[in-house]
């Protein structure tokens, strides 16, 4: 696992957007994965000005959603599907086609969960992944305590991540369950880039990055990881030693 530790926040996010668009170039069939939330989203930002600026094609490309609420329609602003196609997919250009998210409205979890383990192994597996952690420790929704070996499944949530969750939404919203890409994914794609910033994420990166590893911090599995990056700013990097 390496680290890169940047001043602001917006540092971080433009090197995260220049891996990215570094990644499709030398590999324009490249299989990406996004995850969204609020850290992601200034990088989110510059790789859309990057990559009109520099005319990327992402026209190969194939990108997975990390992950998606249960029970909340698709087009609902605040959900994951919504989110990386306002704010990412449609800006690039990247089709209907070249996308693969959960349905979070669906009637057969497990019939859902196949059916994404299936595509990401049709395709080769993930090349870039592209995460946050949660205030406690969560890759996706991948809540302390999950197993290490889990491929796509569902999930209850923890207090922590329904509460910071609730701000995602522009009205209150009922959520109790994710669906998630499992840290067996995570640990299987060839780059995963994780992205932290703020004071508010110092403690937790600390025990992430030098804290034992263990599935009651989900991210700490990173470690044992040789293609893991965590890009962050001086806030989130605080705590380290
Ligand atoms: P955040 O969420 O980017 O909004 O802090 C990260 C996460 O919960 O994974």
């Amino acid at each position: 696992m390496q680290r890169q530790i940047f001043d602001d926040y917006e540092s971080p996010s433009s090197a995260a957007a220049d891996l990215v668009l570094e990644t499709v170039s030398q590999n324009p069939g490249a299989v990406l994965c996004f995850a969204t939330g609020n850290t992601p989203v200034g990088t989110y930002r510059l790789l859309i000005e990057k990559a009109h600026a520099r005319q990327a094609d992402f026209s190969q490309c194939f990108c997975f959603g990390l992950d998606e609420w249960v029970g909340v329609p698709p087009e609902k602003s605040g959900t994951c599907h919504q989110i990386l196609h306002e704010q990412l997919f449609k800006p690039l250009g990247v089709r209907g086609t070249q996308v693969h998210l959960f349905d979070g409205m669906t009637d057969d979890i497990s019939a859902e969960c196949r059916r994404m383990n299936e595509m990401i192994r049709q395709k080769g597996g993930i090349d870039l992944m592209l995460v946050g952690i949660g205030l406690n420790g969560h890759i996706g929704f991948n809540e302390p305590g999950c197993s290490p070996e889990l491929e796509a499944h569902d999930q209850e949530l923890h207090e922590s991540t329904l509460a910071s969750g609730q701000h995602y939404f522009n009205e209150p919203t009922p959520i109790a369950k994710g669906l998630t890409l499992g840290l067996a994914q995570v640990r299987a794609a060839r780059t995963v880039l994780l992205l932290a910033n703020g004071a508010g994420k110092a403690s937790i990166i600390q025990k992430a990055l030098e804290g034992p590893v263990t599935p009651e911090v989900p991210a700490s599995h990173l470690q044992q990881h040789k293609g893991a990056l965590v890009m962050m700013d001086k806030a989130a990097a605080a705590q380290l030693t």
